[in-house]
Parts: structure tokens; sequence; C-alpha cells
């Protein structure tokens, strides 16, 4: 077994590792070395929490078992789960975290040794610690259900506005601080565990109600905020277990995916303050319509694999605006293949991608260095706009929101205001897709029937291969 000082070296140490793999993680060319410092940090983390002082001889062989069932389990989600469903595997992890801070919670408050030798102002601090645990355990446990379901479409996308849903929320919050303080005065283990069962039920429900009321299009933010809320109940874990490394290690996560939610907020035009108290994405816009549910509006322009390869042949500048059907098709390798045969030709091809295309942040960019892409073509939204009046074709793999002229032509749309790639502003857009149908937020796209639009109907994948074969 280690010694303490060695156990807390060892946290020192993890601790920097997490801080290199966040850094590391902020750009396309370091994540690889990012991800492998989160690797080696967690892997000391494990070994200098299982084989430290705090752990005794007879648990180890729980501790083992449980991580051989856990480690199984996760090995084998990972290895099953597609890569467009990886946000639901995010979501669904999430949930596991907030679930562990509860039943830590209750198994610190019933623990007659946890509290053993406590002065009175420390208990309180302790019990304080418990509440504080559980409370953001069980809206993230519950939050993060809750949008596993709607980000796998086990929950419809449209928000649930029950009426004086804010009265509820401000009325929940009042008995959570009252049974708070019904908690810290309890005489006896059984009536504060009555106190905390009460303000648990009531955090499991606000969970639900909070991301029950998020429409369809603000889901991106909801991801990184329950990836923050994650990172504070395992902050709080670590308070009540009294593990350093899980309090930092959880406000890292926790500070971190309040950053993201901020940038996704900017992203999508959405106000933080807002998105923090919860119950957002429906000011001012019309309630997502359902999926597939697309009014035509005019006469839509379709064209064949072999004319939209003659466009290419004859243009100079090409943006291609890859989305989630680009992931869904795993076109990422035929998409590079076509770039390089049209860079070849001496096209300046360049990619432009959306804070929020895909499921998840970041997204398109892990496809495409997948793929090995070289990162000096793929552009941020900012950076490429400005440039699609002197683009020639401007190609969309698969992409339908972040391209939707309505968020800044029609003020009633629900995407209204979320900023997108202008590639209407192009001399021709060629649209690839399957069909007509709307993407996740459930919008019509009038960029569908512009005139210098083109629809080139099929499989991303399938139409890409005909491309590439008509350009040879
Ligand atoms: P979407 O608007 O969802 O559009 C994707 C389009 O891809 C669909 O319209 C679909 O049309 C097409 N498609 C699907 N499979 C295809 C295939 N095999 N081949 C060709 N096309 C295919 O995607 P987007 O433009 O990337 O926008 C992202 C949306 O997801 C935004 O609304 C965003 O708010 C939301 N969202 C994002 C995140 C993050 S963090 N990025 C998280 C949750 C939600 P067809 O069915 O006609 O083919």
């Amino acid at each position: 077994m280690m010694s303490a000082s060695l156990a807390t070296v060892s946290y020192i140490g993890a601790t920097i590792l997490f801080i290199l793999s966040l850094g590391g993680l902020s750009s396309p060319a370091s994540s690889r070395r990012g991800n492998l410092y989160g690797m080696i940090g967690m892997t000391i983390a494990v070994l200098a929490t299982v084989f430290g002082p705090k752990v005794t001889l007879a648990g180890l062989p729980w501790i083992m078992v449980a991580m051989l069932v856990g480690g199984s389990v996760g090995l084998i989600a990972a290895r099953m789960v597609k890569m467009t469903q990886m946000p639901e595997l995010v979501a669904l992890m999430h949930s596991l975290v907030g679930l562990a801070a509860c039943l830590v919670g209750f198994a610190n408050y019933i623990d007659p040794l946890a509290a053993a030798n406590l002065t009175s102002a420390e208990k309180a601090i302790h019990e304080i610690e418990i509440y504080i645990g559980i409370l953001i355990g069980a809206v993230t446990f519950s939050g993060s259900l809750i949008a596993f379901g709607k980000l796998s479409a086990k929950i419809g996308g449209k928000p649930l506005l029950l009426p004086g849903r804010h009265f509820m929320n401000l009325l929940a919050l009042l008995v959570v601080i009252y049974f708070g303080w019904v908690f810290l005065h309890a005489a006896t283990v059984s009536a504060g565990m009555m106190a905390l069962t009460v303000m648990t039920v009531i955090a499991l429900l606000f969970g639900i109600h909070m991301v029950m009321a998020i429409g369809g299009a603000d889901m991106p933010v909801v991801v990184s905020m329950l990836n923050s809320y994650s990172g504070w109940a395992a902050a709080a874990t670590g308070f009540m277990l009294n593990n350093d490394l899980l309090i930092v290690t959880g406000a890292l996560v926790g500070s971190s995916g309040a950053i993201l939610s901020y940038i996704m907020c900017r992203a999508m035009n959405r106000n933080f303050i807002s998105v923090i108290a919860g119950g957002f994405g429906t000011g001012g816009g019309k309630a997502p319509a359902a999926s597939g549910d697309a009014q035509p509006a005019g006469e839509v322009i379709s064209i064949i694999a072999a004319e939209a390869a003659e466009m290419l042949r004859e243009a100079k500048n090409v943006v291609i605006v890859p989305g989630y059907g680009m992931a869904v098709a795993q076109a990422q390798h035929t998409v590079f293949e076509l770039t390089q045969l049209l860079r070849g030709h001496g096209v300046n091809v360049r990619f432009g991608i959306h804070p929020v295309a895909g499921r998840m942040p970041g997204h398109m960019n892990v496809l495409l260095a997948e793929a090995k892409v070289p990162y000096d073509i793929v552009m941020e939204m900012d950076e490429i706009n400005a440039d699609f009046p002197d683009t020639d074709v401007a190609i969309v793999i698969g992409a339908n929101d972040i391209v939707n002229p309505a968020a800044q032509e029609d003020p009633a749309s629900p995407i209204a205001g979320m900023p997108v790639l202008e590639v209407w502003k192009a001399k021709t857009s060629i649209m690839m897709k399957r069909s007509m149908a709307t993407g996740y937020a459930g919008v019509d796209n009038p960029l569908f029937y512009k005139e210098n639009n083109r629809m080139l109907f099929g499989d991303a994948k399938k139409v890409l291969e005909d491309v590439i074969k008509a350009l040879h």
C-alpha cells in the first residue's frame, strides 16, 4: 500500500496532467497529446486512490470487482457505440456522475463514522456538503437522462412548456431551502433522511422539467451545461469524501464545461444567464415543427452527380460545409478524396465549420482530423463567412440547420438570431442530402428553394463517390 505522502504527490501529478490535458484539447493539432495526458493522469489517480492510505486491505477486493464490472461495461459501450451516438453516451455517463454523487451523499449521511469526532461547526459544514452534493447530483442525474432521451430521439424535441413553470421552479427552490434548514436541524438520522429524500425527489423533478422545457434547437447548450453540472457533482462528491483530487478534477470539468456552455451560447446567440437559470430556447420563436414537416416554399432544382462534377471542374474557389449527415454517412474519407482531387487541379478548397455542426462540440473537426484533412484548410464560421461572395461553389454535405438563412431572414423562426454559414452568398450552392427532410431543429430551410441552390439527393458517401467518378 502507498504512503500518504506518495498518494499526495501522485494526486498533484495527476492534477497537473489533467490541466495539461485540457490545454491540449483546445486545438485539434495538440488534442491527441491532450488525450494522452488525460489517460496517464487518470491511471495515476486511480492507482493512487485504490492503493492509497484510505483503502483498507479488506476493501480492496470490493473495489477490484467494481472496477472490473464498471470497466467492462465502459469498454463494451465504447466499442459498440457509433460516432453519431457519442453525445447520447456522454449524456448517459453524465447521469452516472450525478447518481454517484447522490449515492455517496446518502451513504455518507448514514455512515456513523463519517461524522464521528467532528465539532458542531464541522458537522454542519459536512451536512451542507451532503445536501448540496445530493442536490446537484440529482439534477444532473435526471436532467442527463432526459437529454439522453432527446438526443437519441426517444423523447420528442418539442419543448414542454407547463403553465406557470417559472413559478414552479421558484417554489421548488424555496422548498429545497426550507428542507435544507430542516435537514441541518434534524435531531435524528431518520428525520434528516426524510428532509434529504424530499429534496432529492424535488431535485429529480426539477432536472426533468429543466431539460424537457428546452427546444431541440438549443440542445447543444444543454449538452455542455450538463457536462458542467456533472463536474460540480464530482467536486461535491470530493468534498463529501475528503478527496482533494476529486474536488480539483470536478472543478476543472465544471468550469471548462461552463466556459464551453458560454461559447455555445454565443455560437447560437442565446443568453448565458437565462441558460444558467434553465427554461430557455423558446423565447420569442415558435415551437419547432415536427421533423419532416417542411412547408414547400417554391421549386427546388435537383441535379445529378455528373452535373455537380461539371460545376466543380469550372470552379476556382470551393467551400465545403459538413454537417451531421456527413457523420451519418461516414463520408469524411470520401470528402477528403474529393478535396485532394480538386486541389490537384488547382482549385482552392476550404472547409467551413459551424460551432454546433453535428451533435457534439467539435464533431466535424474530429471526423475531418480522422480523414487527415490538413488543419490549415479547416476554417471556423467567423473566418470563412465573409468569403462566400467570392466562392464559386459551396458544397453542403449533410448539413441543414447550420446553413439555414431563416436564422437571419425570419424573426419568428425558432433558430432566429443563430449565426449560420452564409452559403447562399456563393455563386452556386450544392446541398447534398437524401430528401427534403428538416434537420435537428425541425425547421424548414428556405435555402433549398433559392435560385442559385442545387439539390443533390442521395446518401452523402455514395453521391460523393459518384462525383469523384465523374470528375475522373
Ligand atoms: P442537421 O440540421 O441535423 O441536418 C443534417 C442533415 O443531414 C439532415 O437534414 C439530413 O437530411 C442529412 N442527412 C442525414 N443522413 C444523411 C446521409 N446519410 N447522407 C446525406 N445526408 C444525410 O445538422 P447540422 O446542419 O450539422 O446542424 C446541427 C444541428 O444539431 C443543429 O440544429 C444543432 O443545434 C443540433 N445539435 C448540435 C449539437 C452540437 S453540440 N453540435 C448537439 C445537439 C444538437 P436527409 O434526412 O434529407 O438526408
